[in-house]
């Protein structure tokens, strides 16, 4: 099966690194052509905490270079989503899938504008991984990668089950799971809780729980998102704060990926986070006054990225 990974931010690259060195027909898929000429001269080079380092060679160029692929895996910040899928016709054969493997709400909507909802596969991840550069990654934490068919995909199980085996052979604890619209919900209480908090914070996800007026802020964020869930009918389980402690601590020596565009002056994810919990509490009637905050501080941290002084 050919595989083509669009968006070689961390978590493109862990995959694309992961899936060449297992052996698969694998691809990056970039807009920009300098460092697209990079990446395919240069590989890409995964470091572990234990300071161990591997390089692999992964071939990599723009939208309708390589062959068709029969799986694509979205793997842009949200709000390049729309962008990028305008190359999915290009990037994928007829009939092939695309896996949203991204952070927040919208990305699913905007693939299906272009390719219909028919072939779309949702998934979530909790990889604690880190771009230290163009093509080169920090791997600090092992989480799993669930992929699930979403409302209105046609996706048959033994497709997903095939799908999830890719990444299994890829060294990823993956599973094939029914409900992928409740758990994408249930990343974003995660995404909620710790993003926007590190970013403003400038923290790593292991000291946040260590931050008690952060920490605070952080659980009722998340459980915030559990409400509006819940109002949708969705049924996101568990206690919030136990949630976001276990991420934390699996991904503990990571640098959440806002805080990551946060430092490298790039957008945030927000819009397809905390603001997209407000404005779906909004609609439903349920209250979201620690988002709604959030998004606001994130947006002006963004906005103030010029005018700051030291
Ligand atoms: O966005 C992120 O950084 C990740 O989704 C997570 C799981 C919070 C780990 O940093």
């Amino acid at each position: 099966m050919k595989i083509a990974v669009i968006g070689p931010g961390a978590v493109g690259c862990l995959l694309a690194f992961s899936l060449a060195e297992a052996g698969e027909d694998v691809h990056l898929v970039d807009y920009r052509p300098e460092r697209t000429a990079f990446l395919q001269e240069q590989g890409i080079r995964l470091q572990t905490p234990g300071g161990e380092s591997r390089s692999i060679s992964v071939p990599c160029g723009l939208p309708g270079e390589a062959e068709p692929a029969d799986l694509a895996i979205m793997a842009v910040k949200a709000h390049q989503t729309a962008a990028a899928a305008q190359a999915l016709p290009m990037v994928l054969v007829p009939g092939g899938l695309g896996l949203s493997l991204q952070n927040g709400l919208g990305n699913l909507e905007a693939m299906a504008r272009v390719l219909g909802p028919e072939r779309l596969l949702a998934g979530i991840t909790y990889l604690g991984v880190t771009r230290q550069a163009a093509g080169r990654i920090f791997y600090a934490g092992q989480g799993e990668v669930l992929i699930g068919a979403p409302p209105g995909s046609l996706v048959t199980a033994p497709e997903i089950e095939a799908a999830a085996a890719i990444f299994r052979r890829a060294g990823f604890t993956c599973r094939s799971v029914p409900d992928i619209e409740t758990l994408l919900w249930d990343k974003l209480m995660i995404n909620a809780g710790i993003n926007p908090l590190t970013a403003l914070l400038r923290v790593l996800n292991g000291a946040l729980p260590e931050l008690p007026e952060a920490w605070f802020l952080a659980a009722a964020a998340a459980a915030e998102v559990q409400a509006v869930a819940r109002a949708q009918g969705l049924a996101v389980s568990g206690d919030p704060g136990e949630r976001l402690r276990r991420v934390c601590t699996a991904t503990a020596r990571n640098r959440s990926s806002m805080l990551q565009d946060v430092l490298a002056g790039r957008p945030t994810e927000i819009e397809s986070l905390n603001a997209q919990v407000s404005a779906r509490g909004a609609a439903l009637g349920v209250a979201t006054p620690v988002n709604d905050l959030l998004t606001r501080l994130v947006r002006a941290l963004e906005a103030s990225a010029a005018v700051r002084v030291g």
